[in-house]
């Protein structure tokens, strides 16, 4: 029986992931779903962020459905007791280094985007983000030179680590519309220079996929500019944490969108990996019973598909978001002010179409 890790971690977690839960067990009798403390809520326990159970715990799954982490009353925290600490030792301790960011506007939904509805119609691209190093684990000191405070953070790459996340982007591609977009700035660091030889290098190994090469800035600017020209886009950490909230929110919602972090562990349909929404913990809106469910559901969705190769019940889920979006029922979120459904009663209509 497949083992799902569960953390619902914090803010709106927890009410997004009891949601998907529902929904995988509406499908699906032979999981047997195991719920572990993470982030906050495990500080709040006078826990570690990733307590060593819930480490443990991962280690004996086949995969992890996430909620969120992270909450203000933690800023300023020193990093190892911050929630987040527990996102990066997951990815890091996995070796998750395959972040997919799905991007899709919902027919209908064309009108919650902050853009006009014509550039975001048919919007449906992939950020393909590399997550386990760069900036985010380089060596990082803060220190006093000369009486003055100093700050430090290493970008670092190796070339295997590029290689393999451009491979998972051409693969990607090729299953797709056949269309990758490398993101880089190799215009001003050494590291994007590195990146760009890689894909280079590797490129003539996929010569049914048109490659192209945006500096970071221009991409930036183009995703907003022309949203549903891209196809697959693959880029180093942090310029995929940041381009992939800005593609987020071209959709009018970043709580629709799933994610998946993969790494070398498992084969092709039955790899291990974490499943979460892209949109962290809306503290605004927690204990609200109004956060929106799709994201956790359609990542849900990419579990059984990626994590548990059941393709047959991903996409009926899939399906089954769109028809409710498309029969006009809404979260707050997207609603424009119009009447909108609970997180339970969004959830129940996605189970009912099912
Ligand atoms: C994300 C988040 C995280 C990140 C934060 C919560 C540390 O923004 O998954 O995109 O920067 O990777
Ligand atoms: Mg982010």
């Amino acid at each position: 029986m497949p083992i799902i890790a569960v953390l619902p971690g914090d803010g709106i977690g927890p009410e997004v992931t009891r949601e998907a839960l529902r929904v995988l067990a509406a499908l699906r009798a032979d999981l047997e779903c195991v719920e572990a403390p993470v982030g906050g809520a495990a500080l709040e326990l006078g826990l570690p962020p990733l307590p060593d159970e819930t480490r443990a715990l991962c280690a004996r799954s086949d995969a992890i459905l996430f909620g969120s982490v992270g909450l203000p009353k933690y800023d300023g925290a020193p990093m190892a007791q911050r929630p987040e600490a527990a996102l990066f030792a997951l990815r890091s301790g996995f070796e998750l280094y395959a972040n997919l960011r799905p991007v899709r506007v919902f027919p209908g939904l064309e009108a919650a985007s902050s853009l006009r509805p014509e550039l975001v119609r048919g919007l449906d691209l992939v950020v393909v983000r590399e997550l386990t190093g760069g900036i985010y684990f380089g060596a990082k000191e803060t220190r006093i030179e000369n009486g003055v405070e100093v700050a430090s953070d290493t970008m670092l790459y190796r070339a295997p680590e590029i290689e393999r996340i451009v491979r998972t982007g051409f693969e990607l591609a090729r299953r797709r519309r056949k269309h990758l977009t490398s993101v880089d700035k190799e215009n001003v660091l050494d590291t994007s220079r590195l990146w760009r030889r890689v894909v280079l290098r590797i490129a003539p190994e996929y010569p049914d996929v048109r490659l192209d090469h945006l500096l970071v800035d221009n991409a930036a600017m183009q995703l907003v500019r022309r949203p549903a020209d891209f196809d697959v886009i693959v880029t180093e950490n942090m310029f995929g944490d940041i381009l992939s909230d800005e593609a987020a929110i071209v959709t009018g919602s970043i709580g629709t969108l799933p994610s998946a972090s993969l790494g070398a562990k498992g084969k092709p349909g039955r790899q291990f990996g974490m499943y979460e929404p892209i949109g962290g913990t809306a503290p605004d809106i927690m204990g609200k019973g109004v956060a929106n469910p799709t994201a956790s559901i359609l990542s849900a969705a990419m579990l059984l598909r990626l994590s548990l190769d059941d393709d047959a019940n991903a996409g009926r889920i899939e399906r089954a978001v769109e028809a409710v979006y498309a029969s006009g029922k809404r979260t707050a979120d997207v609603a424009a002010g119009q009447p909108s459904l609970s997180t339970t009663a969004f959830a129940d209509a996605v189970i009912a179409e099912m």
